[in-house]
């Protein structure tokens, strides 16, 4: 591992890579993993096999013995070729983190934050959550052997994800209120108890995990930069930490230069998108955001600041979609490609749609939509088909002919 330091991203104030908290010191500002890169030559990985742990150097963890794996990270980038034609657009892929152990992104974060946490001789793990980051807490932590507790939104966290905490056998707290007052609480609890390790996205270590994410896209790709990627956003995790990922292949000169990052927000839970679109440099939180796509209803994101640089820097830009767009570009991924994702990762397709139609992204570019988490997670979408979508569904009795089943056909 190369050595790195922690800085404010705020006053850029350097704390030492043992510092325990998550804010900075001087101006509560949120804390960044900084290596030294200027020096360092590029690492010989080119053998070994598309994971997270491929870029190990890159990651914050001292000794290999700390690793806590479930073979995270090595997801698919597909060449969306059908879907791509209907769009008129020739360069489409999708990054299918659907792929992982847990089944959404989030495991390239957990993997190297649970490590973080055997290292720092850490026992119990907190989170609060729209879901899929306490799935995959939940599961880390049972394969590291830790206690873990859980907070989510009563009421509004998707069946498969539900399951998925009960299974591994963590604390589930519901807690009456929607996700940002769930990680109010989550935060105020790991601050008073110091046993509770924190493993939200303001944890910077989890961060460096899911950077990996354009690390991969780039060796996928040849180390060709795409013009373009497109993500679904929530507490901005994510869109922060592939930005710093295409930044440090680029200061390791094995890139030129960066793509334009494109966020998209649901319509009633877009507080980055409004800020971006308003050329506001501060986000106005959103009281009681409403969506579908439950993964990604929050209405006050605490990376805003690294979100909106992240978007201002690299050109890009955020938009909204409405529920209805979502629900038919999950569709549409799923009858055209073979994909099945969750209706907040269909959020970055149907986003992509609406760029395309209005001429903001160009046909011939190379553009990469991030779907963050699987389909199966999310079973109440079936309610939500209209009835010309839920197939045939014709019932025949065991003793009828075959000829009774060919008239139906
Ligand atoms: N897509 C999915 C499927 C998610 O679960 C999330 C976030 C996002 C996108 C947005 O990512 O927060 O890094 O901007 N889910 C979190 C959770 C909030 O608790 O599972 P982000």
């Amino acid at each position: 591992m190369w050595s790195y330091k922690l800085q404010c991203f705020e006053c850029q104030r350097v704390f030492p890579a043992e510092e325990a908290g998550f804010r900075c010191k001087t101006c509560s500002g949120l804390l960044e993993v900084k290596f030294d890169l200027a020096a360092k030559r590029k690492p010989a990985w080119n053998h070994r096999q598309l994971s997270v742990w491929k870029y190990r150097e890159l990651l914050p963890i001292e000794k290999e013995e700390s690793t806590v794996s479930l073979a995270e990270g090595g997801t698919g980038l597909h060449h969306c070729k059908r879907l791509g034609r209907k769009l008129g657009l020739k360069k489409l892929y999708v990054k299918n983190e659907g792929e992982n152990p847990t089944g959404s992104f989030k495991d390239r974060g957990m993997t190297v934050a649970i490590s973080k946490a055997r290292e720092l001789g850490r026992k119990k793990v907190l989170c609060a959550s729209t879901g899929n980051t306490a799935a995959s807490l939940a599961a880390y932590s049972a394969r590291a052997g830790m206690e873990c507790i859980v907070l989510v939104p009563k009421g509004k966290v998707a069946g498969g994800k539900m399951l998925q905490v009960i299974m591994h056998g963590a604390k589930l707290i519901e807690v009456k209120g929607d996700f940002d007052q769930a990680l109010e609480i989550a935060i105020e609890l790991a601050d008073r108890r110091r046993e509770f390790y924190l493993m939200n996205s303001i944890n910077p270590f989890r961060l460096e995990g899911q950077k990996t994410l354009a690390f991969e896209i780039l060796d996928q790709l040849d180390r060709r930069v795409p013009e373009v990627v497109i993500l679904p956003v929530g507490n901005g995790g994510n869109i922060s930490a592939a930005w710093k990922g295409f930044s440090e292949f680029q200061q390791l000169k094995m890139v030129k230069n960066r793509p334009r990052m494109i966020g998209i927000q649901a319509e009633k839970a877009a507080p980055i998108a409004r800020a971006v679109k308003k050329r506001q440099n501060k986000i106005l939180p959103i009281h009681n955001p409403q969506t579908i796509a439950t993964a990604i209803r929050i209405g006050s994101p605490v990376n805003w600041p690294k979100v909106l640089s992240a978007i201002r820097e690299s050109r890009g830009t955020a938009e909204t979609v409405t529920d209805r767009q979502i629900l038919e570009a999950q569709r549409e991924l799923a009858t055209l490609e073979g994909m099945f994702v969750e209706p907040a990762s269909a959020a970055s397709i149907a986003g992509l749609k609406k760029l395309s139609e209005e001429g903001r992204v160009g046909r011939s570019e190379t553009i990469v939509c991030v779907t963050t988490g699987h389909g199966l997670k999310d079973p109440s979408v079936l309610d939500r088909l209209p009835k010309s979508q839920t197939g045939y569904n014709l019932e025949i009795t065991a003793g009828s002919s075959l000829e009774a089943l060919e008239r139906i056909l």
